[in-house]
């Protein structure tokens, strides 16, 4: 059994993975090919892209980090023996990069214990949105930064005057329920934001430009990264009941708030 690095260095690896597959969908992006299969719906789709980039991370990991498990958003999982599982999103945002739309992410976290997310002890993340230029990384027990600037709690708004990014799934079913959601949060908040990458909206609540995020059905390399990057730079990240974030419900901001919303989103049924 392999050892485990410490953090510092499994940040360090998240960076220099991320930033490598950024290299790449940055130079596909003027020709990615259009949709190459759809997933959950007809609006549920990958690029050929999303394969590359995954395919590019796990042929790195495997060099680097043999004995370590994987789960990927287009590849599932693969179980490892030293403990530590790598959590990737080759592109978080694939609609936004379809459209050419920058708000795009590659999100590679490494998490230790298990790889479910209400089990799980995120280490490492990085959160590297290529065609904004920004990267966000953070590291269990050593902090969180946007591109290298150290990141720290702020004072947040009470829930009637707080920004709060969400987002949907791609099924008709899911849709409707967060639509009825959304519909009951809107009159209680400054407004709503839908940028379309659930990892850089975690970021974004991480360093301040959105108050408050919350979504129902994230997956596991949905959340991975971002949340550690909220998480060290001092916010909360919860479920529904204050356990821990989970594909049932993730909720992000500053304590406060995140109790507010948190609130909000029971009384309107979630
Ligand atoms: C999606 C994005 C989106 C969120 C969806 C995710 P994908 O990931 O993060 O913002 O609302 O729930 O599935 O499909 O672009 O990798
Ligand atoms: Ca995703």
């Amino acid at each position: 059994m392999s050892t485990i690095p410490d953090p510092a260095e499994l940040l360090a690896l998240c960076e220099d993975l991320a930033r490598t597959a950024g290299e790449h969908a940055r130079a596909r992006t003027a020709d990615h090919g259009g949709v190459a299969r759809t997933k959950s719906s007809a609006v549920d789709v990958v690029t050929a892209v999303d394969e590359e980039v995954e395919a590019l991370l796990r042929a790195r990991l495997a060099e680097l980090r043999p004995d370590d498990g994987v789960l990927g958003e287009e590849e599932g999982s693969v179980a490892g023996t030293s403990g530590l599982t790598w959590v990737v999103d080759p592109i978080d945002g694939t609609v936004n990069f379809l459209y050419g739309i920058p708000s795009y992410s590659i999100s590679v976290a490494v998490v230790s214990g298990s790889a479910d997310p209400l089990t799980w002890t995120a280490e490492a993340g990085c959160v590297h949105a290529v065609a904004l230029g920004t990267t966000w990384t953070a590291a269990r027990g050593l902090g969180a930064w946007r591109d290298g600037e150290r990141l720290g709690p702020r004072p947040a708004p009470p829930l009637a005057r707080a920004l709060v990014g969400t987002g949907f799934g791609y099924t008709v079913e899911e849709r409707t329920l967060e639509g009825a959601l959304v519909a009951q949060i809107l009159p209680q908040v400054r407004d709503i934001r839908r940028l379309g990458s659930a990892a850089i909206d975690l970021c974004l609540v991480a360093d301040g430009r959105l108050d408050a995020y919350y979504e129902i059905g994230l997956n596991p390399w949905d959340m991975a990264a971002g949340s550690l990057v909220v998480s060290e730079a001092g916010g909360a990240v919860q479920g529904l009941t204050g356990g821990p974030a989970s594909p049932a419900m993730t909720i992000a901001g500053g304590y406060d708030l995140v109790e507010e919303l948190a609130a909000a989103l029971r009384a309107a049924g979630a």
